[in-house]
């Protein structure tokens, strides 16, 4: 029976609030935002993934939330006790295991990239790449790609260290950690724009990611920046709807789900506001793709002064940011696990076992690693997005979802209209646009 054992709440909404966005800040935000920008355009992408957010992840954002928090379960069974609440079908936990799915998916290559972060924290700290010229640089970045064993033990330290957080347990583990990791995250970029605008070449880097030039878009492009739009606010999967079924009663879900998205979007821009003048400043291309942030930067921190420093304060706040939504990414699955009576260490360890195995098929093969990566965000995380906003706006009971926001009925017209109309509509109509079947 579900409702036996006790399901573990935070003290208060800010370990919600901290976690979410840990969860939310990471890689995307810092290594996939700036070169996705770069390769797609700038201006026009970065548009596009705003209203992104504000349309259709912002609304989803909320929906997950409340799906977490009502259920009172990990995804997969609040999807089924919340259908079987509102009469129907067991159908919908597909919510549920689908997201527990992508969860593991994403974190087999996520994994990977982390490692490389873990790798450059060493080389800027070593002082490696300060005495090299360009060359050397872009070849270090391919040595280490082409490097099986040295990405294994990369890949293999970060998810060790993800893993022991999470076996620590959502309180001890994930609560204490975020306390700690979320602030230091803010403090270092903030250190890194102000470092970047006076080194670097700011009115470049935001005519750049600001003037929007709508010849560069594509339907795939628009699919890219709605796919990322998921991707950074960890939605569609269930990570959100987790972490949501840890937050007190209290808290106020609407407020709670615009400081997480309006952190993650802040992150995001500043950044790209951090990388890009750094970029135009020594010349180099933004559309460098995954390996702008370690081919590019290196070359910059080598050229200015206290490079090596800021160099290792950068790649060390990356690996803290992915860290913290790597976390996010296994839990779902842990807690579903925990709740059919597994031990938590004993899911931990096998779902740490997948990944593990999955991030070594990346880093052998780079088809796996763009695979996963790509069939994730493109397509599994908005449509797990299409189905929470259909299941909270058309299938809920209205008058259970307004008790658990505790909206005033005009927020909730609002939110709701939304939530039934324009974001199911919205991811509709991007992937009907990416198929090229009209005006792409
Ligand atoms: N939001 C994280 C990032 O931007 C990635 C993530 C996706 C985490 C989905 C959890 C769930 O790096």
């Amino acid at each position: 029976m579900t409702q036996a054992t006790e399901h573990p709440n935070w003290s208060n909404r800010w370990t919600f609030i901290l976690a979410a966005t840990g969860s939310a800040v990471g890689l995307g935000n810092i290594w996939k935002f700036p070169y996705i920008t770069g390769e797609y355009g700038g201006g026009a992408f970065v548009l596009v993934y705003l209203a992104c957010i504000a349309l259709i992840g912002i609304p989803v954002m909320m929906a997950e939330i409340t799906m977490g928090r009502r259920g009172q379960e990990n995804p997969v069974d609040a999807s089924l006790d919340l259908a079987k609440e509102a009469g129907q079908p067991p159908f919908w936990g597909i919510v549920g295991y689908a997201g527990v799915l992508a969860g593991l998916m994403i974190l087999m290559f996520y994994s990977v990239v982390a490692g490389w972060v873990l790798e450059y924290v060493l080389q800027s700290a070593s002082g490696n790449y300060m005495v090299a010229n360009a060359e050397q640089i872009e070849a270090n970045f391919g040595a280490l790609t082409a490097d099986f064993n040295r990405q294994l033990l990369w890949h293999s330290l970060f998810l060790i260290i993800t893993l022991t957080v999470v076996a620590l347990g959502v309180t001890k583990g994930i609560g204490k950690a975020v306390e700690i990791l979320m602030p230091l995250l803010f403090v270092m970029l903030g250190i890194l724009l102000v470092y970047s605008f006076i080194n670097g070449d700011p009115a470049q880097a935001i005519a750049f990611m600001f003037q929007p030039d709508f010849s560069k878009l594509s339907g795939e492009a628009v699919l890219v920046a709605m796919g990322h739009a998921f991707f950074t606010l960890s939605l569609g999967m269930g990570a959100i709807m987790v972490y949501g079924s840890y937050m007190p009663r209290g808290a106020s879900i609407a407020k709670t789900g615009l400081i997480v998205a309006g952190l993650d979007t802040l992150v995001a821009l500043v950044a790209g506001l951090a990388v890009f003048p750094i970029v135009f400043a020594n010349g180099l291309e933004p559309s460098a793709g995954p390996g702008l942030m370690f081919v590019t930067l290196p070359n910059a921190f080598a050229a200015m002064p206290g490079g090596a420093i800021f160099g290792t304060l950068f790649f060390a706040l990356v690996a803290i940011a992915a860290l913290s939504s790597a976390i996010s990414l296994i839990e779902p699955g842990v807690a579903w696990l925990e709740r059919r009576g597994i031990k938590r260490v004993v899911a931990v360890l096998g779902l740490g076992m997948l990944c593990w195995i999955g991030g070594i098929a990346s880093i052998h093969n780079g088809d796996v690693f763009n695979f996963l990566d790509n069939f994730t965000a493109k397509y599994m995380l908005p449509l797990g997005g299409l189905l929470i906003a259909v299941f909270v706006g058309w299938v809920m009971s209205r008058n259970h979802v307004q008790a658990e926001t505790q909206m005033n009925d005009s927020d909730m017209a609002k939110w709701f209209f939304t939530l039934r109309y324009i974001a199911p509509v919205g991811v509709l109509l991007v992937f009907l646009h990416s198929l090229g079947l009209f005006g792409g």
